[in-house]
């Protein structure tokens, strides 16, 4: 047991080696990273990993489901688009889902997607694809009735974004009225910054003193999601319309004929979309469009390919998250050389100990790049997480000549080494033993990538780590209370756990306030503002609760989860401090908890079990009062009951069947067993099936199920 605590335990074995429980194990681990992941994305604006990496592990992901399809995991990252929308929104359920695309890295990826759309298609001859630039903002869906715009959408998860109406409103590419179009339509397509204006606005922030964006995307999400339609107003957004939604009757029959009627509509379309009929010259489109990347004044990351006629789009339709009838053919990311002036070591939340490369500034794809991560000791050794070699072999040492790259919107990596640079004094690099914030031993345990500082909570890192994560947009989300906030008051010695942020009222005599109000931006009225917001958060949803505890293993989706099976703090604590790991009732009913694994488990349980831990807990806690999770709706006839889809679905995805039966208040399973109430078996369904009969569970096709949620 005492080795599913690890992260990266399983991380090392081949798909094909895992044995079942380590499989689970690594679904449970791999949901939760790119759970976390997409939230950063998403959610937070603040990516935690490269598109490259992300791409990977939802490979590994897949190729482990595709070995093992009955552990397929509710929420498995395979089903996810994006990330559940911000608070502070209102929500909007797209009435089509937002589709994710899915990426082809090289010229073959672009054949074979050809070649898997004619198989599916049965070979049907000439098949035309348009092509345009894929562009690096953030999608929107716009819905018009009767010409008039009513509502404007964020993707957000795919099933339901962020209301931004009023911010639209306020974009110039976005037209308010259209004349001559069906009386539903939903256009789709990017909102983006241009180079020009994302530039000019860092300037004018940075003359502020203001905070700067890193780059046009994360500016232009940024500024979409303002509470405030008047800062949207100011920030100088741009659309173009690539794709459409709901329609109550068709713009075309084919892709460029309906994109050709948004222009006429009045939609900005991108100049550089063509139709082709031979894969050749999709591809040499494709490199036009990248020579010109850089003098285009806006980003893109990619060129979209698309099934150009409709009725065939229509009739490859879609896999969970992405259309049959679309790939986009990403660009390889970009490099540059620079040398390594030092390594530091900075420790998360959780204790990791994360190395940083500190580079000479060097530009590469437009953007000043001066840290780039270097992941972990073995990776600086020159070793991957099997212990075996990558670059040859070649260790990363201080004073080298390193390469570097980012791909797209992402943490530069330190990629190779160009050891004929090497200086001949040169030493290798010694990861610390010891944490460098508080001195106590980093210890790695056997199987895991990473190294941990021992020190808990005395470690100030993982203290202020921790804070941070707490006052986070998905956790607390107190306004006025940031990252940089809680850092200085950390150092004031103002807060040191989290209950401590409950007292500050309290314990801010005069003093502070004078030193405070030397302090830029602060005054007597944010103060009295920061006490208000922190009051306001003291009845905090259970959810959010848990997820702002930050427990390893354990993101927002999971702390959902978590609350919505226990419903109260008193019932979840009860059961985390009583069970014991890897035995007993509890501990089951953990574990029945679709979307929670051994690993997840055990890191609450083992958090629960720590003394300083479940005291800080404990007094964070006595100053709030939670709000009970939502059970799940009683009134559906499937509210409460598990259910199981099996063989193919005809009339919707596996994910909105989900999504639907979950909305409804049905708990979702992969797999069947005695605690199952209905399986819904589409054709082709094998041996979950068969078990079902054999239970004895009701046994419904995808009809009986329409009917009996009342769809049908
Ligand atoms: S088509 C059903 N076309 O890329 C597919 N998407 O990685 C609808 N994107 O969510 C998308 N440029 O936000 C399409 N020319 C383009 C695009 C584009 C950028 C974005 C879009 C999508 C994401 C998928």
């Amino acid at each position: 047991m005492a080795d599913a605590l690890d992260n990266a335990t399983y991380e090392a074995i081949d798909v094909d080696a895992l044995t079942e429980d380590q499989a689970r194990a690594e679904l449970a681990r791999l949901a939760e990273l790119l759970d976390g992941a997409n939230t950063a994305y998403h959610t937070e604006d603040a990516p935690v990993m490269s598109d490259a990496e992300y791409d990977a592990l939802k490979r590994r992901n897949m190729a482990i489901e595709e070995r093992f399809p009955a552990m397929k995991r509710g929420d498995s990252p395979t089903d996810q688009v994006g990330a559940a929308p911000a608070e502070g929104f209102g929500k909007i359920t797209h009435a089509v889902r937002m589709m994710s695309l899915a990426n082809a890295f090289d010229d073959e990826d672009v054949r074979e997607f050809d070649r898997s759309v004619r198989k599916y298609l049965g070979a049907p001859g000439e098949i035309a694809y348009t092509a345009e630039p894929k562009i690096d903002g953030l999608s929107l869906s716009l819905r018009y009735e009767l010409g008039k715009l009513v509502s404007a959408a964020t993707r957000g998860d795919g099933q339901i974004g962020e209301n931004v109406t009023a911010n639209a409103r306020t974009i110039d590419d976005i037209p308010q009225e259209i004349i001559g179009a069906p009386d539903i339509l939903e256009v789709r397509g990017e909102v983006y910054m241009s180079h020009a204006d994302f530039e000019a606005l860092n300037a004018r922030h940075a003359e502020r003193g203001g905070k700067t964006f890193a780059n046009p995307r994360n500016a232009a999400a940024g500024s979409l999601r303002q509470l405030d339609s008047e800062i949207t107003r100011a920030r100088p957004l741009k659309f173009f319309a690539y794709a459409w939604g709901e329609i109550s009757e068709p713009l075309s029959d084919t892709q460029m004929g309906a994109i050709q009627r948004l222009a006429a509509l009045g939609f900005q379309i991108n100049p550089l979309a063509e139709r082709f009929s031979e894969i050749d010259d999709l591809l040499a489109h494709y490199r036009k469009i990248e020579s010109q990347r850089a003098t285009l004044g806006y980003d893109i990351d990619g060129v979209v390919y698309k099934v150009d006629n409709l009725e065939l789009q229509r009739r490859l339709g879609f896999r969970s998250t992405t259309p049959r009838w679309a790939i986009a053919h990403k660009f390889p990311a970009e490099l540059a050389w620079t040398r390594l002036e030092a390594i530091d070591i900075q420790v998360g939340r959780t204790g990791a100990l994360s190395p940083v490369a500190r580079l000479t500034p060097v530009t590469v794809g437009g953007v000043v790049v001066s840290n780039a991560t270097l992941h972990n000791e073995d990776y600086i050794k020159g070793l991957d997480s099997r212990g075996e070699e990558i670059r040859g072999g070649k260790d990363i040492r201080v004073g080298d000549w390193v390469q570097v790259y980012r791909a797209g919107d992402v943490i530069p990596k330190v990629a190779d080494v160009d050891l004929s640079k090497r200086a001949a004094d040169s030493t290798p690099y010694v990861f610390p033993t010891t944490c460098p914030e508080c001195g106590s031993e980093a210890i790695r345990e056997e199987g895991d990538a990473v190294r941990r500082c021992s020190g808990g909570l005395i470690c100030p890192a993982q203290a202020v780590e921790k804070l941070k994560h707490l006052v986070s947009r998905g956790a607390f989300d107190i306004e006025g209370l940031g990252a940089k906030q809680v850092e200085q008051f950390y150092k004031d010695g103002w807060i040191k756990e989290p209950a401590d942020i409950f007292d500050l009222k309290e314990n801010f005599g005069p003093g502070k306030l004078q030193q405070l109000k030397n302090r830029e931006g602060w005054g007597e009225k944010s103060a009295l503002n920061l006490f208000d917001a922190i009051d306001a958060r003291r009845d905090i949803p259970l959810a959010k609760l848990i997820f702002g505890l930050g427990i390893r293993h354990v993101g927002d989706s999971s702390a959902n989860l978590l609350a919505s099976h226990y419903g109260t703090w008193a019932a979840f604590e009860a059961a985390m401090t009583s069970m014991t790991i890897g035995a007993g009732e509890a501990w089951e009913d953990l574990l029945s908890i679709d979307g929670v694994g051994e690993v997840m488990a055990t890191s609450l349980v083992t958090a629960f079990h720590q003394d300083a831990e479940r005291e800080s807990i404990a007094k964070l806690v006595e100053r709030l009062r939670p709000i009970e999770a939502e059970k799940p709706k009683n009134d559906s006839p499937v509210s409460g009951k598990t259910v199981v889809f099996t063989g193919t679905l005809e009339k919707m995805t596996r994910s909105e069947a989900k999504a639907r039966a979950e909305a409804l208040g049905a708990k979702v399973s992969g797999s069947v067993s005695a605690k199952t109430d209905i399986v819904v078996a589409g054709p082709g369904a094998g041996s979950k099936e068969k078990k079902a009969r054999e239970l004895g569970i009701a046994l419904l096709d995808e009809d009986g199920w329409l009917a009996l949620i009342g769809d049908a």
